[in-house]
């Protein structure tokens, strides 16, 4: 293993040079005008999956974008990894806010800054990288199969069939996934939970057009002020959300359970001051930690409607509109919160608008347990190159194929993400550290030998 580790440091440039060329292509999948080049981000990895030996590679066409399944049988008998990332990107709006366009990778303190650098290009090309090597050195002790999709940053609605119809294909005995973090360089950890999703489009229609907000103001339902006192209702006083049966099905944590979760290092303080924001808030009774991880929230994510022009115009307008999500925790279910909030919104309306609520893509949540085989091998491998155990820690994001693997591929999956929290994925200057880039590749190598054992 030592071998290796001089070799990755030997291929280094490489190793950067490679990564480079895949962030050149901008893979936004939510965005119909780059599809092309989703594809051919999809194709390129296609190539990449060819050259380095690997076999039976090819793209599975979905209703969206596809995604590259490549595998490497070394010995029917031994035990097979399934490597799951996203070659899809999310938008990188707003443009005006980068240092250095998104498409147009740049080395800045040792960190790559470009869209999908760490969330998941970055990530999922370690994976690419350490298998190469092991084959490179004869030394891959199992097998591995890839399947890299394009849909991820936009629910994954459409892998839930490829995973249907290809269950002897992915037939394996783990998944292995870096899309996650690590609590800092110095402290790695292993994410053991994922929230689940349910997301909504709201929209509240007043007046068949768009009024003088003189000549009609004051006696016509105005959708914006509406809107915003509905969403404001949704709140207690509290922070607890108003809906219905929203927490029926959350599952409490005992004491003991929070204090075990308490354990990975934490400082509010410069939580507080990394953010610049006054306070924690949110749900009361919580910790930041735990309203980031164990509990369910609901957020605006976008609202519109209205003149936002330049300058002042005075509108009464006809339309307002809200997309809204809700992170959820074992044992919510996305589409029964979804139910539960369309059924309220629409009960709170005042009379005098129409409320009209469109469901976009939900996720489950789920907690991955720590006491078996691939845990385990994780720990291990993390622990040789950390010099430290990983500690295991819930996570707050959604990846929603996750739950799915378990239920339609009865496979458990090992969360074992390089990227930190302040890698700002999904925000202007996203970035991913050379350190926590070369580390996976060093990592991975390990959780072959251990999982192989
Ligand atoms: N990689 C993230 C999820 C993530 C990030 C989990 C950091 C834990 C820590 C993933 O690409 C993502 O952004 N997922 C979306 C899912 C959605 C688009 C369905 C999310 O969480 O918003
Ligand atoms: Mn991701
Ligand atoms: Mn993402």
């Amino acid at each position: 293993m030592d071998e290796l580790k001089h070799q990755i440091e030997k291929n280094k440039q490489r190793y950067i040079d490679e990564l480079i060329t895949l962030l050149k292509i901008p893979s936004v999948s939510a965005d119909p005008a780059y599809k092309d080049d989703v594809r051919k981000t999809a194709v390129h990895m296609q190539g990449k999956f060819e050259a380095m030996g690997l076999e039976n590679v090819h793209l599975i066409e979905t209703q969206g974008h596809p995604a590259v399944y490549a595998e490497k049988i070394i010995d029917a008998s031994k035990p097979t990894v399934l490597v799951y990332g996203h070659y899809d990107v999310q938008p990188p709006d707003p443009i005006e806010l980068w240092d250095s366009p998104p498409f147009e990778p740049v080395i800045k303190n040792d960190k790559i800054y470009a869209r999908g650098a760490c969330d998941d290009k970055g990530q999922a090309y370690m994976h690419v990288l350490a298998v190469e090597l092991m084959l490179q050195n004869d030394c891959l002790p199992c097998n591995v199969k890839f399947l890299i999709e394009g849909e991820e940053e936009v629910g994954s609605d459409n892998l839930e069939v490829v995973l249907q119809e290809n269950k002897e294909l992915l037939k394996a005995d783990v998944i292995l996934i870096s899309d996650t973090s690590i609590i800092d360089n110095q402290t790695p950890s292993i994410t053991v939970g994922l929230r689940g999703l349910s997301y909504v489009e709201v929209e509240v229609i007043g007046p068949n057009r768009d009024l003088h907000s003189g000549v009609y103001g004051g006696a016509v339902p105005n959708p914006i002020n509406i809107l915003s006192k509905m969403i404001a209702s949704l709140f207690d006083a509290d922070n607890k959300i108003t809906i219905p049966g929203f927490y029926d099905d959350v599952e409490e944590l005992s004491p003991a359970q929070r204090e075990a979760l308490a354990q990975a290092p934490f400082s509010e303080q410069d939580y507080l001051k990394e953010l610049q924001i006054g306070e924690v808030y949110g749900e009361k009774g919580y910790t930041a930690p735990e309203l980031t991880s164990i509990r369910p929230t609901l957020d605006v994510n976008g609202i519109w409607g209205g003149y936002i022009g330049e300058g002042a115009k005075t509108v009464l307008p006809s339309k307002a509109n809200a997309k809204i999500s809700m992170r959820l925790v074992p044992n919510q279910s996305s589409d029964k919160i979804t139910q539960l909030f369309s059924d309220h919104f629409k009960a709170i309306a005042p009379k005098g608008v129409k409320v009209e609520v469109r469901p976009h893509h939900g996720g489950e949540p789920l907690v991955v347990p720590t006491n078996f085989k691939g845990y385990k091998a994780a720990e291990k491998a993390m622990e040789q190159t950390f010099g430290k155990t990983p500690i295991p820690v819930r996570g707050g994001g959604s990846i929603p194929i996750v739950a799915l693997f378990e239920k339609e591929l009865g496979l458990k999956s090992i969360l074992m993400g390089f990227g930190l929290d302040s890698d700002d994925i999904h925000s202007p200057n996203e970035h991913y550290g050379i350190f926590n880039y070369l580390k996976g590749i060093e990592t991975i190598p390990y959780f072959y030998k251990f999982f192989a054992q």
